[in-house]
Order: C-alpha cells, then structure tokens, then sequence
C-alpha cells in the first residue's frame, strides 16, 4: 500500500555519514526529538567510529558535534550499515554522498562523478517500500535531479512512489553546528508541493519559516553551485590584491577594512590566505565551467574558470617566494608547515592549500615537519599518494615529491630544531600564541616564518632575529 503523502514524518534516513551527513542528521535529530534519524554508510569502519564510546574519536571534528551526539545517540539517532532494512521503512531518505570530479572519462578533471549517487539512487528505488520523499543533500550538478527521478521512476513496482527534492547544505566546516542550527537560509527545490512542505516540516522545528526559501528543484541545484562560486569569487579577488599589495607597500588588512566597510561589499569571507581549499570550491566551480561550456557559453565558463586558475596561482605562489627567500633552493633544509588542514577547526584536509604546497617544496628537495593539531599522519600520507591518481590533470608525479622527505611532528616546538623556515598554513587558534622567542633560539640563521594567515603577531616576531614574511603586506 502507498504511504499518504500526508502522513507525519516519523523515520529519517540519511546515506552518507561524512562531513555533511553526520552533522546535518545529527542537528535534525537534536531538533527533533519525535523523528528517528538513522545515518548509513557502506563504509563499516566509519560507521564503527560514529557508535564509538570515545567521543573524541567520532570520524569528524567540529566544534559542537560530540556534545550533540552525546545527547541523541542511541536516543533517535542511530549509526548503521543496515541500508535496505532503514530505506524500507523511512519516510524520507536525504542522499548525502560524496561526489567528487572525475578524474577520467568524458568530462575529466571537470565533471562531477556521479557513480556513487547513481549507486544510492538504484539502491533506494529497491529498497524502498510506499511512497518515499528522496533529497539530494550533496552538492551536485544542475539536473541531477532528473537522472534520480529516472533511476526511481524506472522501477517497476507500482506500489512504491517517489518524490525527488533538492535541499542542499549549505554549512561551512568549522562552524558547521552553529550553521546548522541558525542557517541563514534552508533551500528547498522540487516539483510537489506537498513533499517541500514535509521536508519544510522538519527545519520548521527551529528555523523561522521566513527564513525557507522555496524554489523549482533546477533553481535550488544551481543556486548551489553558484553560492559557492560566489564566495570563491570573493577569496580570488581579495587574493590577488594581496599580491598588488607586496608590490606597492599597500596593507591588505587594511585594504579588507576598507573595502569592506562598504555595506554592498561586505566585510565577511575577503581575508586573504594560501587559497581556498575544501572539498566544495573548486569542485563547485568545476562543475559550472563544465555546464557553461556544455551550453556552448564560451565567456561565462572562461570567467569562472580564472577563479580556479587564480586559485592555483596564488598557491604556487606563496611556495615559490619560500624557495627564492631560502636562496634558490631546499635541498636538506627543515621547513616547518604550520597546519595540514583546509581551514581551522577541521580535520578535513580534501583541497588543502597545504597540499600543493607541500608538494612543492618537496619537489624542491625540503624536508619538511607536518604539524597540525587535528589531521594524522596517515591522512597526510594519503594525501600524497593521490597525487598520482590526480597527475593526469596536474602533471604531479608521485617520483617528483620524492626529491625530499617529511613527516608529521606532534610537539610544535620539537619541529623548529634546526628549521630554517616556517609557514603558516591554516589558521589555528594555537599558532597565533607560539613563543616565538623560544622558537627563535631553536632555529637554524637565517630564520624565517612565512605567515600567509595575517594571524603571528608582528611586534612579537620582530623582536627576535627571526625574518617575517606577510601575506598582502609589502615593504614599507
Ligand atoms: C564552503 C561554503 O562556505 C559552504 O556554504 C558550503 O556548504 C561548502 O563550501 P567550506 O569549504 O566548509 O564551506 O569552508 P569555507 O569557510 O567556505 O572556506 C573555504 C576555503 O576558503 C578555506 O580554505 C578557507 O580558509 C578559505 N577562506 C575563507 C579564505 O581564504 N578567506 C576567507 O575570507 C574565507
Ligand atoms: P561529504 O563531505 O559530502 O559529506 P564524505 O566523503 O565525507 O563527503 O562522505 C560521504 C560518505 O558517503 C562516505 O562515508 C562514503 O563511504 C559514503 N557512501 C558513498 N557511497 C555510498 C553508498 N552507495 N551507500 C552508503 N554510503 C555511501
């Protein structure tokens, strides 16, 4: 028998337990104390470390999280691989997989691969059972939404119905509970009204209803990617007066100020730094050039596209003024990377400025000391392995790296032992208290600390004998 469309939500499945799954099912659940949220992923070891006793090692860090876990595990909020079983009997099942860019095939280096939502989609249209309202969570090509209602609509079994919404997430690691729980906006796309309400039903909990922008599903996947193209816009920009400013003694916090101060501009999201990184930017970006291209829109995919080139540039950048400081080369010399991670308060390292960095320096011949507070080791090393995956869009071979060495260093202060330089990569709380007097004395002369945050605190710093170099501030 078909569900009624209006039936109350009672069950929540989510496939997916990653950066956006976890957190978003887990927010929903804290909010919804009536509703069963269940979080599934093919992947046990995940899903092992989400029902682990030890809180601190839940698979994702972020500020807030654990606490909320805490509260609604085992409660109505539940960890499993049991897939088929939890589809079968969920009102509602959020898609939250991840799609990363194809790395080969048609639309290499640009499309997104889809594999893995074409997988969930197949496994829901078999799993489920009466009517089931079906959200894309995941960022995600304009009109993927057509290819779900394909793979569902082609099931054969007349007793099961579906409706396809397009919700996506548009929190921010590091911040992510906060951002899910006071969002500026909830988007929600689709054709039948009656499943927007319901998906509308579960954020009305704790979001005012002012704030639930309704849109048709192609307007709420685009809206998407564009928000994120935006924001990237905006680290591109602020990154390249960066540079004009190193040139011409301009300040680029005080060009921020400026700029920003101007309410039409805004002073939010224009700090300069080594790039963007993340796991949604550049593939965000990607995926627009693509479409536009695909729409034969020559200039609008060109446009977008020098984001991403700057991106890049920038990146190389900041590597290459450590290699002309330190005298042309780094063979045998101990540098000091400052944070593995994309941005603070994350252990997500997907994109990370600090990867193409990293790379090279060690091209270079660096050998360098990995500090960050949340990534392991074993994450870093994966990392670099990829890069051989990835070469044939990035002419990186895995051999190049090998020209030095690194490893990761637990004790910040041990890693300075006989460095010759520093750089500051992500803008962890802890780096911006360092006692730079004590580092001063354990480095190799002549020193230098590459600071691309604006976050170590120059009177300090110029009291030692150590060099410092800012990003976005040139010579007075
Ligand atoms: C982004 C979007 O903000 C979010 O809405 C979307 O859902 C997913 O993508 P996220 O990638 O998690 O979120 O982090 P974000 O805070 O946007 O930072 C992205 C990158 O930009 C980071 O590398 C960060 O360090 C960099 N950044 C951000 C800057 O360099 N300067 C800024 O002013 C802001
Ligand atoms: P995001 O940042 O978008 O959350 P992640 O990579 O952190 O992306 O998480 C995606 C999760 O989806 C991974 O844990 C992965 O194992 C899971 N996943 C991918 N395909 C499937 C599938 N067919 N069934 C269940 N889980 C899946």
């Amino acid at each position: 028998m078909i569900k009624s469309l209006k039936k109350r939500i009672t069950k929540i499945s989510c496939i997916g337990a990653g950066y956006v799954g976890g957190p978003t099912m887990a927010v929903i659940a804290d909010q919804c104390p009536h509703i069963k949220v269940v979080v599934l992923d093919i992947n046990e070891q995940r899903i092992k470390a989400w029902n682990s006793d030890n809180y601190d090692k839940l698979p994702v860090f972020e500020p807030g999280l654990k606490e909320i876990v805490l509260r609604s595990r085992g409660k109505n909020l539940f960890f499993s691989t049991e897939i088929n079983n939890n589809i079968a009997d969920s009102d509602i099942v959020f898609l939250s997989v991840n799609t990363p860019t194809k790395l080969s095939g048609v639309g290499s280096g640009h499309a997104s691969d889809l594999r893995w939502i074409e997988k969930c989609a197949r496994q829901v249209a078999l799993a489920s059972s009466g009517h089931t309202i079906v959200v894309e969570k995941s960022t995600l090509p304009v009109r993927t939404a057509q290819t779900i209602k394909t793979i569902l609509g082609s099931s054969s079994n007349k007793k099961k119905s579906f409706s396809v919404i397009s919700n996506p997430e548009f929190l921010a690691e590091g911040s992510a509970i906060k951002d899910l729980q006071n969002p500026d906006r909830v988007l929600i796309g689709g054709e039948d009204p009656v499943s927007i309400e319901q998906v509308a039903d579960i954020y009305r909990h704790w979001i005012d209803d002012k704030k639930i922008i309704r849109t048709n599903l192609w307007s709420s996947e685009l809206s998407k990617l564009t928000a994120n193209a935006f924001l990237a816009q905006r680290i591109s920009s602020i990154n390249s007066v960066a540079a004009i400013c190193e040139e011409t003694g301009a300040n680029i916090n005080e060009v921020s100020l400026a700029i920003g101060s101007d309410t039409r501009i805004g002073n939010k999201f224009i700090k300069s730094g080594p790039g963007f990184g993340g796991s949604c930017f550049k593939k965000d970006l990607l995926n627009l050039i693509y479409l536009c291209k695909y729409f034969g829109l020559k200039e609008v995919a060109n446009y977008w596209l020098s984001v991403v080139s700057l991106n890049s540039w920038n990146q190389n950048r900041i590597s290459e003024i450590v290699v002309n400081k330190l005298f042309g080369t780094l063979a045998e010399k101990k540098i000091v990377i400052l944070g593995f991670a994309f941005k603070a308060n994350t252990n997500d390292t997907r994109e990370s400025s600090a990867i193409t960095i990293s790379k090279n320096l060690l091209i270079e011949g660096a050998k360098l000391k990995i500090h960050d507070p949340k990534v392991s080791s074993d994450q870093i090393k994966a990392e670099f392995n990829l890069i051989d995956n990835k070469s044939n869009y990035q002419n990186i071979y895995k051999e190049d790296i090998n020209n030095g060495s690194w490893e990761k260093i637990d004790n910040i202060y041990d890693a300075f032992i006989d460095a010759d330089a520093a750089i500051v990569l992500t803008e962890w709380e802890e780096y911006s208290s360092l006692d730079w007097e004590k580092i001063s004395k354990l480095m190799r002369k002549p020193s230098w600390v590459f600071d691309t945050r604006s976050i170590v605190n120059n009177n300090i710093i110029s009291k030692t004998d150590i060099n410092l170099w800012r990003i976005g501030i040139g010579p007075n």
